[in-house]
């Protein structure tokens, strides 16, 4: 399940007309990158969540024969391939979210299409930089433990106030048992060093604990909060994962990943390198 619903404010004005998850990294949009990692995590079904007037990006994952058609009547062989792999990585089903009402009733309205399945839940803020994509680490940790599982990083203290904090019960090297959950602590009151980044197993107890959460500020409901009430019968444990998240949900996020990816790719190495000389003699 793919949350993408949001507002997308941090980004304005970019994101008035075109939702941030259709803004490109390198040569494809972000929720492209969301769901091949998906996929090489072993989804075999996308749910996106999206609000009204984000239809394009379902429509990115879905083929567009007329356009494809047009390509190979152009001999453009390596766009053609480009488009077909775009709109076919895997099933998408979408679920509409009406109202802006936070992550935790974004994931509520995926409910009745995600069933009684235990699922794999991401944002498509973050690209997943690691030999095992971050969402298969998850889905590991779940067939070892069979709980909800949350994606854990270390942080330096004085960062832990910007993220979700996770204070811990028990730890089997990697694997940490999550008996607590604060929100953005002041750095002297965090009990750990364990930020809960944005990728999930959730089962399905989610959505009888998201039904029995209250609107928080502003009248969003909070995702933490539903796993929060789930934490008392210990089946919530957090996998420090391998690998990095890249944050492409906030401008400075977004140029940084651009800028690192295209140093490190063999098309785009060269533009990165010679950016900001050209012009001068
Ligand atoms: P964010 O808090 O990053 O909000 O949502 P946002 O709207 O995406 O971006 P900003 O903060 O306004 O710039 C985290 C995730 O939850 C989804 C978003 O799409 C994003 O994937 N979300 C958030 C929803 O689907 N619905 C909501 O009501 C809120």
């Amino acid at each position: 399940m793919i949350p993408a619903a949001g507002l997308g404010t941090r980004f304005l004005p970019a994101t008035k007309e075109l939702p941030k998850e259709l803004l490109p990294v390198l040569d494809r949009p972000v929720i492209q990158w969301a769901v091949e990692e998906a996929v090489a995590s072993g989804a075999d079904e996308i749910i996106l969540v999206l609000a009204e007037g984000k239809e394009a990006l379902a429509a990115h994952l879905r083929p567009d024969l007329p356009l494809e058609r047009l390509l190979e009547e152009r001999g453009k062989t390596a766009e053609l391939e480009a488009v077909r792999k775009a709109g076919n990585l895997c099933r998408v089903t979408v679920a509409r979210q009406a109202a802006p009402r936070g992550l935790g009733d974004a994931v509520l309205c995926a409910a009745a299409a995600v069933g009684d399945r235990t699922f794999l839940c991401m944002l498509p803020d973050d690209l997943s930089l690691a030999q095992t994509p971050v969402l298969r680490q998850l889905w590991n940790a779940h067939e070892q433990l069979g709980t909800s599982i949350l994606a854990l990083m270390r942080v330096p203290n004085d960062q832990i106030s910007r993220y979700g904090c996770a204070e811990i019960a028990e730890s089997r090297g990697k694997l940490h048992r999550v008996s607590g959950l604060v929100e953005k602590p002041p750095a002297a009151e965090a009990r750990s060093d364990l930020a809960v980044m944005g990728r999930y197993v959730l089962t399905p107890a989610i959505f009888g604990a998201l039904r029995k959460t209250q609107p928080g500020a502003l009248g969003e409901i909070q995702l933490t909060d539903a796993i929060g009430s789930m934490l008392e019968g210990g089946d919530v444990w957090g996998v420090e994962f391998e690998g990095e998240l890249l944050d492409v949900g906030t401008p400075a996020g977004w140029l940084a990943t651009n800028m690192r990816l295209a140093r490190e790719h063999p098309e785009f190495r060269n533009a990165v390198a010679s950016a900001g000389t050209a012009g001068r003699s």
